[in-house]
């Protein structure tokens, strides 16, 4: 039987409704000494994401990927320019709208696999017993079952990955913010979490700014692909990943199109 994610009961929010959008965004950081210059992260970011799109976002290491996240998500306010989710520019909304999963899983060594996933409701104020009983359903739907009460450590890279993930969706924000979630990973047990993630939100459709500086996972994941200059980050190009879906992921990434794009995306990193 299959289980609709129960929005949190705090504020049922429509994922038609919402957009993310970034403005003219700059973000620098103080400098860390008299001695060093501020840290110019971002300049003048321009992005949106339509309802229901995922738009990855890919560009070199330190060129402020997770500092836009931050961004987006309410984490911290552009020095100029603007951020809004849904139309709504407080840090407030932002943050209640919007889902992190962060590059490292982050899961609590001492719970079980359920209670890490359960937590995000659990933050929510919903009891532990029913956060567990809300969580349990979809431990089979994310190829989890039988696991519910392995540690952590018990855990493979890709297992833990995935606890993470669903404890992001079981946040009930109709945004998701992922920031390089397989980067940990080995190149075999990537690629299963690319299709693993695709197959998920064809199922349970979000929002999603997805971050990698990995350029045929931004396409192979993304309706739209932002590439990043080195720093501070600007939004150099912008492609459409015009290919359906489903995408199987060999016949993909070596169709004529995917490689094509793959060539514009590597061309605007490289300039
Ligand atoms: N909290 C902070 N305080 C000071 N400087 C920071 C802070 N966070 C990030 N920076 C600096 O801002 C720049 C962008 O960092 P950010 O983490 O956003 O880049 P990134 O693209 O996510 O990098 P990576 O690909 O390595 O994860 C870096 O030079 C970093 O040193
Ligand atoms: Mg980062």
């Amino acid at each position: 039987m299959r289980t609709r994610l129960e929005a949190p009961a705090v504020e049922p929010l429509s994922i038609e409704r919402t957009s993310v959008a970034l403005s003219g965004a700059t973000r620098a950081y103080p400098a860390r000494s008299r001695s060093t210059d501020p840290t110019e992260a971002l300049a003048k970011v321009t992005l949106s994401v339509a309802h229901g799109e995922v738009l990855a976002v890919v560009g070199p290491s330190g060129c402020g990927k997770s500092t836009l996240l931050e961004l987006v998500c309410g984490l911290q306010e552009p020095d100029g320019g603007e951020a809004s989710v849904n139309g709504d520019r407080s840090a407030a909304a932002r943050l209640s709208q919007c889902a992190y999963m962060a590059q490292r899983d982050l899961l609590l060594p001492w719970r079980d696999a359920i209670a890490n996933a359960a937590l995000a409701l659990e933050c929510q104020g919903v009891g532990r017993r029913e956060a567990r009983r809300r969580a349990a359903p979809l431990f089979a739907r994310f190829g989890l079952d039988g696991f519910e009460d392995a540690l952590p450590g018990e855990l493979s890279g890709g297992m833990r990955q995935r606890v993470a993930f669903l404890r992001t969706l079981l946040a009930g924000r109709p945004v998701l913010c992922l920031d390089e979630p397989f980067a940990a990973l080995d190149s075999i047990t990537r690629a299963a979490m690319q299709v693993w993630l695709a197959d998920a939100l064809a199922e349970e459709p979000r929002t999603v700014l997805f971050v990698t500086h990995d350029v045929e996972e931004a396409l192979f994941l993304g309706d739209r692909v932002a590439v990043l200059s080195g720093r501070p980050g600007r939004v150099v190009a912008e492609l459409a990943v015009d290919l359906p879906r489903p995408r199987p992921r060999r016949e993909t990434v070596t169709d004529a199109r995917f490689v094509e794009l793959k060539e514009h995306a590597l061309e605007a990193l490289a300039a």
